[in-house]
């Protein structure tokens, strides 16, 4: 794994650089995409290099990592109004070749189609994670099998409470999601994750330098042979 420490800033603005490179040596590449806090400076380096014509989504097929059961695409808390909002409003992207797991449709052959559709693309070229403060990936709390492709989820009480900032009372947020899995996510061509603050710093620890257990669903990027880890200075402070 590789580990890149830099202020949060310059993390969105290397990060960003990654995609430059991808999209001009392959403009039909396919982007396995993340929500959460994390991502939102490397999303509006993105906007703004579209803007600036450095960088164009046109051909670009994108996959998102996971979905709030019972959230419709216009709830203002379901993943696919953020990616709307934050990314797929504001580029050149075909937003009907844009997917996000359906929040409604929990079934099984559903799921499995997900997976299918990655692959029939081509399979991710570079997928995008942020990490719960528990170690998950999507939403593959701990102890989800290494071997799981995407399917539904029931959240833990510590991620529910961690998200509860979004909602308006801990009722209101969603007791399952639909998440690729840790396979589907792993057998991207490359990955990035990103983790920023200190509240990461010991996930982090974990992630990179514990021993690789489903008990701390990110410590599997170990086993991947191109991964890439942004930090800004306080969650790599334990390493
Ligand atoms: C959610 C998402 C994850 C994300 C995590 C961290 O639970 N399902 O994909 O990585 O939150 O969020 P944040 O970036 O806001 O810390």
């Amino acid at each position: 794994m590789k580990v890149i420490i830099d202020t949060p800033e310059q993390v969105a603005v290397l990060a960003a650089q990654r995609y430059v490179r991808l999209l001009s040596q392959k403009p039909d590449a396919v982007l396995g995409l993340a929500t959460g806090s994390t991502p939102l400076g490397l999303y509006a380096q993105l906007v703004r290099l579209n803007q600036a014509g450095a960088i164009s989504f046109r051909q670009v097929t994108s996959y998102n990592l996971d979905e709030y059961v019972g959230l419709d695409g216009t709830h203002d808390q379901s993943y696919r109004y953020f990616m709307n909002h934050n990314l797929f409003d504001l580029v050149d992207i075909d937003k009907a070749r844009t997917f996000v797991p359906s929040g409604l449709d929990t079934s099984q052959e559903t799921a499995a189609a997900y997976d299918k559709a990655i692959q029939a693309a081509g399979g991710i070229d570079i997928q995008l994670l942020g990490i719960g403060n528990n170690g998950h990936i999507g939403f593959n709390e701990p102890n989800t099998p290494f071997g799981s492709t995407t399917h539904m989820v029931e959240l833990t009480a510590s991620t529910r409470e961690a998200n509860c900032r979004f909602f308006h009372s801990l009722d209101e947020v969603p007791t399952h999601a639909v998440t690729m899995g840790i396979k589907t996510v792993m057998q991207a061509k490359s990955i990035i994750l990103i983790a920023l603050g200190q509240a990461k710093a010991e996930i982090v620890k974990k992630t990179i330098q514990g021993p690789v257990t489903e008990l701390v669903p990110a410590s599997v990027l170990q086993l991947h042979p191109d991964v890439e880890i942004y930090l800004d200075p306080a969650a790599a402070s334990l390493l």
